[in-house]
């Protein structure tokens, strides 16, 4: 199948990438920006499949998807994070939100196969319970959403593409990913730091942040999932269209740090016991994700354990700097 995975340049971008080709897939990128050397490194066929530019240009996404045959986008592209978020509302609403829209219209146009959204665990508000559902409250009449404008916005992409979904045949699948870590990763999560100052030899030190806690998913399973979403029959009307994608267990910075010592003995990390002010905010939607539905409707489970993860994490940034 022809895909074009928009964002298709950037960490999990690559990966989707590189997972579609060794899967059969013809996967094409749609990206703001060419890929760098990490995601060339993860997926070398970026090089030729990229096509440059903004999910916001209606008439070039359809142009690239014309061209390319496309026959279903995985939705990648965005504005990631809390903080950007909050220092640049109106760009991420206009990229995250109107470029969801976009893929929406180019994907009902041209009667795509699906559409498969990228989304977050940043679209949930709190949870009720101590692990987090689909079925969970993404919205509050009373509180912003914890992860400010980026979850917002994620959170609204999901609803476009579901108001697609239900009125005008689309098949939509949203993918609510968390914490994606790996060779390559962008956003720090402390994990990034702890493992590549361990293999370079060098300390890491945080004064806080020991307490926050994440579900972090290997970036592998994450493209693994993706296929699955590919290659599930079409959704019928009133299935469930939004599934969890974590490793269903989640663990504090503390924990990641002790973990990265177990597998790359030597590492040299210490980390303060107390949170900032937003991570004391964000903390509180922090909750594992509940991946039965993933499990019961795309034959999908995570594969790799926070210590599998790690050395392969430490293993492809090893060997990404023999070959700089
Ligand atoms: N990394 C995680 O832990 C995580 C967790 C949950 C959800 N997600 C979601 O997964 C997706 C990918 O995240 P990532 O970590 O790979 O981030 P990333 O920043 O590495 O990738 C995003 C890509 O989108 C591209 N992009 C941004 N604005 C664009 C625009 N206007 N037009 C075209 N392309 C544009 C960027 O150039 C980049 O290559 C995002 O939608 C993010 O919200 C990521």
């Amino acid at each position: 199948m022809n895909v074009l995975v928009t964002g298709g340049a950037g960490f999990l971008g690559s990966y989707i990438v590189a997972a579609l080709a060794s899967s059969g897939h013809e996967a094409f990128a749609y990206d703001i920006a060419p890929p760098g050397p990490d995601a060339l490194n993860v997926a070398p066929a970026l090089a030729s499949r990229i096509r440059i530019g903004q999910i916001g240009d209606l008439a070039r996404l359809f142009d690239v998807c014309a061209s390319e045959r496309i026959e279903t986008i995985v939705h990648s592209a965005g504005i990631v994070g809390l903080e950007t978020s909050l220092q640049q509302p109106l760009a991420t609403y206009q990229t995250n939100v109107m470029g969801m829209v976009n893929v929406c219209e180019v994907a009902r146009q041209t009667r795509m196969r699906r559409v498969v959204f990228m989304s977050s665990n940043a679209a949930y508000h709190k949870g009720p319970n101590d692990r987090l559902y689909e079925t969970d409250p993404a919205f509050s009449p009373s509180n912003g959403n914890p992860a400010g404008h980026y979850g917002t916005s994620k959170m609204a992409s999901e609803a476009i593409g579901l108001a697609y979904a239900s009125f005008q045949d689309l098949d939509f699948l949203s993918l609510r990913i968390t914490a994606i870590y790996g060779f390559g990763m962008r956003s720090p999560m402390y994990i990034k730091p702890m493992v590549e100052n361990a293999v370079l030899g060098w300390p890491t030190r945080f004064e806080t942040g020991g307490p926050m806690k994440r579900d972090y998913t290997h970036v592998l399973d994450c493209g693994e999932a993706v296929v699955a979403a590919l290659g599930a029959p079409r959704w019928t009307a009133g299935e469930q269209r939004v599934l969890n994608i974590a490793a269903g267990q989640a663990r504090t910075a503390s924990e990641v740090a002790q973990a990265v010592r177990n597998v790359l003995p030597g590492a040299d990390i210490e980390i303060g016991d107390r949170l900032t002010p937003l991570e004391e905010e964000n903390v509180k939607m922090r909750a594992p994700l509940d991946i039965g539905a993933a499990k019961r409707l795309l034959n999908w489970s995570p594969k790799w354990s926070l210590e599998a993860g790690i050395a392969e994490y430490a293993e492809s940034f090893r060997r990404s700097l023999s070959q700089s």
